[in-house]
């Protein structure tokens, strides 16, 4: 088993239905600040403004949200449910366009519908009841991939190796342990010593907030680096292994994840380090081809020229390109790991 260390998830639903659970996650790490989110604005607002991110936590804050929304309906009338639950749909799967498991959940809930539907139900508590039961499966086979991917990514891992990892893709970014940080938090509660170099992550600084905060509360050796470190510091040996998450995969293997990992990937390459991807199959879009067909969202230009700084650190006007993804190929990663198994170049996830 995997100790929770951190005594909350990154998403919740409360126990009467009518709010999703966050903790803002552009408090931390200086505060641990829970938001009750009421209605469809709010979820979109938490998710496009980050305060709930990383792919398997934007598909299960998504899902609760259609929960919360249909539950404080005050009509009792089925269409007004049903036309409601598609505006929501709009609004929500609008919100980040990389991340794919936004787009399955949301889809997962909808067949959910269509099936109560089919049954010929027209009873608005049973709908809520049923929508309800499959978010929150949505959610606990999440915690059971985490295991899952713990035990086989630490497999590949030697006891007192070093890793290095980008962006968070810990306890915060999915329903409970992490997807590529879940196999160091099995080797700590197994007392197996893993160390971890973490990417701060520019822009946003996943990596020096979330990543170097998480860590830190399950009592994991960290080491917190500028991104502009990896090169000199894979090349004096200290690196075993690098670990990352993914926020979709292609079906040739090509992964999109949090800007600057195709780097990290390169420089791995380089220096012949193996580089895990780590995440649930809920991550790979078998519509996708390639990474050529993955669409990048790209973000405001302050977040590159200001935001976490006290004062602006660019000159206004200065022209900014902010995709917030990148792809790395199939062909630079030594293996992309989900719940169903450990996967090998050429891929074929089937
Ligand atoms: O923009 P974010 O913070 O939602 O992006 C998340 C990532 O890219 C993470 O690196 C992660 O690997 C994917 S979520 C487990």
């Amino acid at each position: 088993m995997i100790d929770n260390f951190f005594g909350y998830d990154s998403v919740d639903i409360s126990d009467d239905g009518t709010s999703v659970i966050i903790i803002d996650q552009t408090e931390l790490p200086s505060k641990e600040l829970f938001l009750y989110l009421k209605n469809e604005e709010d979820v979109a607002e938490a998710i496009t403004s980050l305060r709930v991110r990383g792919a398997p936590a934007i598909g299960i804050a998504a899902s609760f949200g259609i929960c919360v929304t249909i539950k404080n309906l005050k009509t009792k009338d089925f269409t007004a449910y049903l036309s409601e639950f598609n505006r929501v749909y709009d609004i929500l799967l609008k919100t980040r366009p990389t991340a794919v498991n936004l787009r399955n959940c949301l889809e997962r809930l909808k067949s959910t519908l269509n099936k109560i539907i089919q049954d010929g139900c027209t009873s608005v508590e049973e709908i809520q009841e049923r929508v309800l039961e499959e978010a929150k499966l949505i959610k606990s086979e999440d915690i059971e991939h985490n295991i899952k991917m713990g035990e086989l990514g630490l497999s590949l891992l030697k006891p007192g190796s070093t890793i290095l990892t980008y962006c968070n893709a810990g306890h915060l970014a999915v329903s409970r342990f992490g997807s590529a940080l879940s196999p160091v938090y099995l080797a700590r509660s197994r007392g197996v010593t893993i160390k971890v170099f973490a990417c701060e992550t520019r822009p946003l600084m996943q990596g020096a907030r979330l990543t170097a905060y998480e860590l830190l509360k399950a009592g994991v050796d960290t080491t917190l680096i500028c991104d502009n470190m990896v090169s000199s510091i894979m090349s004096k040996g200290l690196i075993d292994a690098v670990i990352t998450g993914c926020d979709r995969i292609a079906a040739n293997g090509d992964v999109a994840n949090k800007i600057g990992t195709s780097m990290v990937a390169v420089l791995a390459s380089h220096y012949k380090i193996p580089h895990y991807i780590i995440g649930p199959s809920t991550t790979i879009d078998s519509r996708c081809k390639s990474g050529e067909d993955i669409v990048i969202e790209e973000r405001p230009c302050s977040e590159v020229t200001g935001k976490w700084f006290k004062n602006q650190m660019a000159p206004e006007g200065v022209k900014v390109y902010n995709p917030a993804f990148d792809i790395t190929p199939a062909k630079l990663l030594s293996a992309i790991i989900t719940e169903k198994g450990i996967f090998r170049y050429p891929y074929n996830f089937k």
